[in-house]
Order: structure tokens, then sequence, then C-alpha cells
């Protein structure tokens, strides 16, 4: 006979190369305090890409999200309301509780599964990672810390303190970006050739350009746009500094080819 809906062990399974798949779990708290509603399945992402953070959007697949275990996975979109929950009622049951910036806070003994062998748990409480760049996934070691992960559709990708030369190389999940710094211009574009998909970071200013070190095509500092066609050109990133970070937004990085 099959479990009544309440008497269904709440799991957490870590889909290869995708999401988590969550079930029969008490309740999920966003990062700004308010429960979801309840659902008796749904997919957080893990990737940290999603344009829908906490959810799910299918991102992991277009940027080749790879959780360490093998397999492509299906993907999960599920819009969400809010319901009212006193807080104190939020920390009984089983309950994962969505970090801002951060890790999926796991309370509860909410059963663990899918991770490799040495990962199963059903420890009372644990994190998973969320930003998608952890060394133990699936769980948290705080490299979101490191990388300044944001869940609010920005990605840092660098620190002005740290731009030690006029160009920059920046790799995320296998996208590739230079970072320009001269003077008073700081422009952040796509970091590979047009011509052979050599590695801009790896060219040089030459004026107001910045050139290919392999065949010498040229590009406009601040623009990206290619010296000779304007209807061409290295894709120019909106960025924003705070705090000295450099931030971008994450659907424009998610919209760059992949380095081969
Ligand atoms: S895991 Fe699917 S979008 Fe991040
Ligand atoms: S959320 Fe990824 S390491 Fe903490």
């Amino acid at each position: 006979m099959e479990p009544k809906e309440k008497d269904k062990k709440p799991i957490i399974n870590c889909l290869d190369d995708g999401p988590y798949a969550v079930e029969n779990v008490d309740r999920v708290v966003n990062s700004n305090g308010r429960p979801l509603s309840r659902k008796a399945k749904r997919m957080l992402c893990r990737c940290g890409r999603t344009k829908y953070q906490p959810f799910c959007d299918g991102t992991h697949i277009e940027i080749g999200f790879k959780s360490r275990d093998g397999s492509k996975q299906n993907n999960y979109y599920s819009n969400d309301d809010y319901i009212g929950e006193k807080e104190s009622d939020m920390n009984s049951g089983s309950t994962i509780f969505i970090e801002k910036n951060g890790p999926c806070r796991v309370q509860g003994g909410i059963t663990l599964v899918n991770g490799k062998k040495e990962d199963r748990t059903s420890d009372e409480n644990y994190s998973l990672c969320r930003c998608g760049e952890s060394k133990k996934k699936p769980f948290c070691d705080s490299t979101h810390q490191a990388i300044g992960f944001r869940d609010d559709g920005l990605i840092c990708i660098g620190n002005l303190s740290q731009l030690d030369s006029e160009l920059t190389r920046v790799t995320i999940n296998r996208k590739e970006l230079v970072i320009v710094k001269q003077k008073e211009i700081l422009s952040v574009l796509s970091g590979l050739c047009l011509h052979a998909e050599a590695l801009m970071a790896e060219g040089f200013i030459d004026g107001p350009y910045l050139t290919c070190g392999k065949h010498l095509w040229r590009y406009e500092l601040e623009t990206g746009v290619l010296d000779g066609d304007p209807t061409m050109g290295l894709k120019k990133m909106a960025h924003r500094i705070e705090e000295d970070n450099i931030l971008i937004k994450t659907e424009e990085l998610n919209a760059l080819k992949i380095a081969e």
C-alpha cells in the first residue's frame, strides 16, 4: 500500500549534472525568510546560474554544469507563491533554508540520495552547495564566499584590487572573459577572438585597440567593436562595481559561447 502523503519520507535527490529534486519536505524557506508554498516535489538550482533563483530553469544544461557524477539530467522550473507561517513554526520538521548568496541549509534529518556513496547522509543538519563551485559537491565548502556568489542575477568576476595588469583573463564554467583596465577605461569583453578563438587576454593593447596576439585582429578597447567592421566584435558586458567587486549579469555570461 502507498504511504500516505504525510508519512512519506523527506528526501533530497542530487540529480547528476542537474538540480536538487526535493520531495516531501515540510517547508522550503526562501532567503527573504518567507516559506514557499508546499509542494510534494520541487527542483532547486545547484549550478548557481538559473534566472529564477532558487528554482532550476534548465540553465545547467546550457552551461554544461558538471556535478562530478556524470550523465545529463532533466530540468524543471516551477513558479511559486508564498504562504504565511509563523517564524516560530519554521524550526520544527524538515526544512530547507535558502541562504542569501549562500547554500541550502538543511535541517530536520532530510535523507540525501544519489550523491557519491560516501556523501549519502541522513544527518540532522547539513549545507548543500548552491553556487555550483564547491569542491565537495553536493556539500558547501564555503567557495561561494571566495567567488562572491550572488543569487540576484549578478555574478562577481573579480575585484578591482586584483587587477594587476591591463588585461585580466576570467574563466567561469568554460566561458572566457577579458577585463580591460587602462587609465580611465574599465571594460569587460567576451574573451575569445572572433577569428580563431585565441584568448584575448593573451593579446596586447595597441593605442585604442585590444589586439589578438595570434592573427592581430583588433577590437576597440571600450566597446569591443572589430576594427574595420562595426557589425562585428567582442561582446561588451554591462558591469557595475560594488565595494570594488566587478559584477556582470549572469544572463549575459550564460549567453556566451563555451570555449572549445
Ligand atoms: S541546476 Fe538547473 S538551472 Fe541550475
Ligand atoms: S554554496 Fe557553493 S560552496 Fe557554498
